[in-house]
């Protein structure tokens, strides 16, 4: 059975899994089998950055994704993994295996219930592998359990900040100074969802370009302030709300074709 679209809801009330009940999710699940999961992480972005940066970023994006589809959205997966972040303070990581065993254990507490397609929109570069080897490791799971829902289970990474339209936004308003952490792009969405991020903004000197880096201790070392070649000064909440109707509207297309594909 294919899932298919709700439709659009006014407020995000009706389409956080924290606020319904477990006999109206069951109602859900009678006509949608799609759900979302954000996934963020708790880690430095930089001297000026918040610290929720990740988690913030692509809670906000999947509420308004699900504002539009009326899709479900579970609470946000705050904590990814931030190992290489751990020189800077503040920063509370997963291992891969410790991401790896919790993204497993939520796909499969959904897929018992029946949800069949799970849709996870993430905000940090750093949980991609881990993510792909979760949803190939439930897929064995549920298999191996003879969940009724393993033929039909399917799960897609949406990486908010890697969609076309997203990046090509980046670019036009930043061109190289968008960097690759601590980008002026999810900095100017933090500020246009959390007000109070605004009076942290300052000028800051040429970052360090980005690079490899070999553990918390080298990335420290490299990149003294957190940054890797971006200017997140050059954020601003105007920024912010056009990025994040960007990135909604991208996603929620991409979940259109997710839970309409055979
Ligand atoms: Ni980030």
């Amino acid at each position: 059975m294919t899932a298919s679209l709700p439709g659009p809801v006014e407020t995000t009330d009706s389409i956080r899994l924290a606020l319904r009940s477990w006999t109206e999710v069951e109602a859900y699940l009678e006509h949608c089998k799609g759900v979302i999961i954000p996934l963020g992480s708790t880690e430095q972005h930089g001297p000026t950055g918040a610290i929720g940066t990740d988690a913030l970023t692509a809670e906000a994006i999947a509420l308004e994704v699900g504002r539009r589809s009326g899709v479900l959205v579970t609470p946000v997966q705050a904590f990814g993994m931030a190992e290489h972040h751990l020189g800077f303070a503040g920063t509370m990581s997963l291992q891969p295996a410790t991401l790896l065993a919790v993204l497993h254990d939520l796909v499969l507490s959904l897929a018992r219930h029946g949800f069949e397609r799970v849709f996870v929109i993430n905000g940090h570069g750093g949980n991609i592998a881990t993510t792909k080897a979760a949803f190939a490791q439930a897929h064995g799971t549920a298999t191996s359990r003879d969940l009724p829902v393993a033929p039909m289970l399917r799960c897609r990474l949406a990486n908010w900040f890697m969609s076309g339209p997203v990046m090509r936004q980046a670019r036009d308003l930043y061109g190289d100074r968008e960097g690759h952490h601590a980008t002026p792009s999810e900095i100017a969405v933090t500020l246009q969802i959390e007000p109070s991020l605004i009076s942290k903004r300052r000028d800051l000197p040429d970052p360090a370009p980005a690079g490899p880096i070999h553990g918390p201790e080298d990335f420290r070392r490299r990149h003294p302030d957190g940054r890797m070649g971006s200017h997140p000064s050059l954020a601003t909440a105007e920024h912010g709300a056009a990025l994040l109707e960007t990135a909604a509207a991208a996603l929620s297309e991409d979940l259109h074709s997710f839970l309409s594909a055979a």
